[in-house]
């Protein structure tokens, strides 16, 4: 993870920095906002940023806005000022750390913002095969195709690569090309020079440049427009982008990851993606497997989500009963190992007693409502029967189909903890249309999930 610390802190600086670097954080340090900006535009890429509540932090996080630099801003400061830590949070801070810095805070800071978790839980043998590729390949410099279901471990797998190759000591730069408007992804992926387009208002580096030495992650690249794909095929076999606006190539050294939750073969022969781009991407493809057939892994990630949002909520560490980790077990997981995270976390924060039981693990089809008095078995044969929003078999008929339809794409974005792009991978909708019908239902003037936290920094 990197950390950019921005401020003078009156010599808290060096301590903050040392406990983050032992914490295994890659520590740098500026000390104006204006040097701050100027570096991120540079590419000096940084996980999370850490900047003095006495600098005007409200500028520079308008600024990240308007130049959609995506990266999530702590404000700290000496002592517990406490109208300045609100002024910090009402601008957009996420956390406000006081200093002298505290060594547990600065952890739980660090992980909490960027979550950088290297726990890869993998003990079903339809595994082993997939991970002795991972690391067999991992060394070389070959393009890898990861693809899978969504929310099956695929980001995971491509950090997984990128630690296990020789270029672990570089960046690992993450894109997706779903999550970012097509005119704006150019200029995302090779940057742009100041003046070429409106609202480019200093150069900026963009993620090929960033990821110089380390290896790129291409995030859902099915969702790339033709015109781009073309770009980037000559990124691959040149290695030189031209940034947008730019007269002269650069010349770069990545290793590519490529993503992708739709059949990308499928989408070769609709003629959405370039065959050619196809081959040069599936060098090596490494196929995530969906969690149902995996079964050996529910129990112990299950497990490691209890305890992961036990810690996080500052909640007691519990068990899960027999009969919950039954329910878990039979349900068909359309949604993968994040289906599974949201709902183990939603179990810790609902779990009343010193288990984890039945009633508070909540599955998709099931409704919002946990079955309060329902015995385990029976809870399994009514998740088991449930269709749409918690109704009864059969219950569809009579019912419309925009109906039937707002009704699937609430319940799944209540799922998903309000994340548009998870819903609209499960929903196998792109995330653009997903927006057009959320825009008409709060319209309409039905609630509407608001958007999950990491996804209001990108917007
Ligand atoms: N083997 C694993 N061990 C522990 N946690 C995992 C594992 N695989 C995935 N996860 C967790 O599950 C969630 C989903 O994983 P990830 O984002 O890699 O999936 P994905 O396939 O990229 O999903 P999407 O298609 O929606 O982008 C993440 O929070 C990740 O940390
Ligand atoms: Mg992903």
């Amino acid at each position: 993870m990197r950390l950019l610390i921005v401020g003078q802190l009156e010599g808290h600086i060096a301590t903050a920095g040392r406990i983050a670097t032992q914490r295994g954080a890659k520590v740098s340090h500026i000390e104006s906002i204006s040097g701050a900006l100027n570096a991120l535009r540079n590419g000096q890429g940084a996980d999370l940023v850490m900047c003095d509540v006495v600098l005007d932090i409200a500028e520079l996080i308008e600024s990240l806005k308007s130049e959609r630099i995506i990266v999530p801003v702590v404000a700290c400061g000496i002592g517990t000022d406490a109208t300045a830590a609100v002024r910090a949070i009402r601008a957009g801070a996420k956390e406000y750390v006081p200093l002298p810095p505290d060594a547990e805070l600065i952890a739980a800071v660090l992980q909490a913002v960027a979550e950088e978790d290297t726990t890869f839980i993998a003990r079903d043998p339809i595994l082993q095969p997939i991970m002795q590729l991972a690391e067999r390949v991992a060394n070389s410099d070959a393009s890898v195709l990861i693809t899978g279901e969504s929310g099956t471990g695929k980001e995971v797998m491509a950090r997984f690569i990128h630690r296990k190759s020789k270029r672990a000591t570089g960046n690992f730069v993450s894109v997706n090309c779903a999550a970012i408007p097509e005119n704006l992804l150019e200029s995302e992926l090779f940057g742009h020079e100041k003046g070429a387009f409106t609202g480019a208002v200093a150069r900026r580096i963009g993620k090929f440049e960033e990821a110089n030495g380390g290896t790129l992650l291409l995030d859902e690249i099915s969702e790339m427009d033709q015109r781009l794909q073309a770009k980037l095929l000559r990124v691959i076999q040149e290695r030189v982008i031209d940034r947008v606006g730019g007269t002269q190539p650069i010349k770069v050294d990545i290793r590519l990851i490529a993503t992708s939750n739709r059949e990308l073969e499928v989408e070769v022969q609709e003629k959405r993606f370039r065959e050619d781009l196809y081959f040069r991407l599936n060098v090596v493809n490494v196929v995530m497997p969906a969690l149902r057939d995996r079964p050996a892994d529910i129990v112990p990630l299950a497990e490691y989500f209890a305890d992961k949002y036990s810690v996080a909520n500052g909640l007691p560490k519990r068990a899960i009963s027999a009969s919950a980790l039954g329910l878990l077990q039979v349900h068909h997981w359309r949604g993968n190992i994040r289906e599974l995270e949201n709902t183990m976390h939603r179990a810790v924060l609902l779990a009343r007693n010193n288990q984890i039981e039945p009633e508070a693990i909540m599955l998709s089809g099931q409704g919002l409502t946990p079955e309060k008095s329902l015995p385990a078995n029976i809870a399994v044969q009514v998740a088991a029967g449930r269709t749409l929003a918690g109704n009864g078999p059969g219950s569809l008929v009579g019912r419309t189909v925009a109906d039937v339809e707002r009704d699937l794409i609430i319940d799944t974005l209540q799922h998903c903890l309000g994340n548009r792009t998870h819903a609209a991978n499960i929903l196998g909708i792109s995330i653009r249309t997903l927006r057009n019908k959320l825009k008409q239902y709060g319209e309409s003037g039905m609630p509407v999930p608001p958007a999950s936290g990491e996804e209001r920094a990108a917007s």
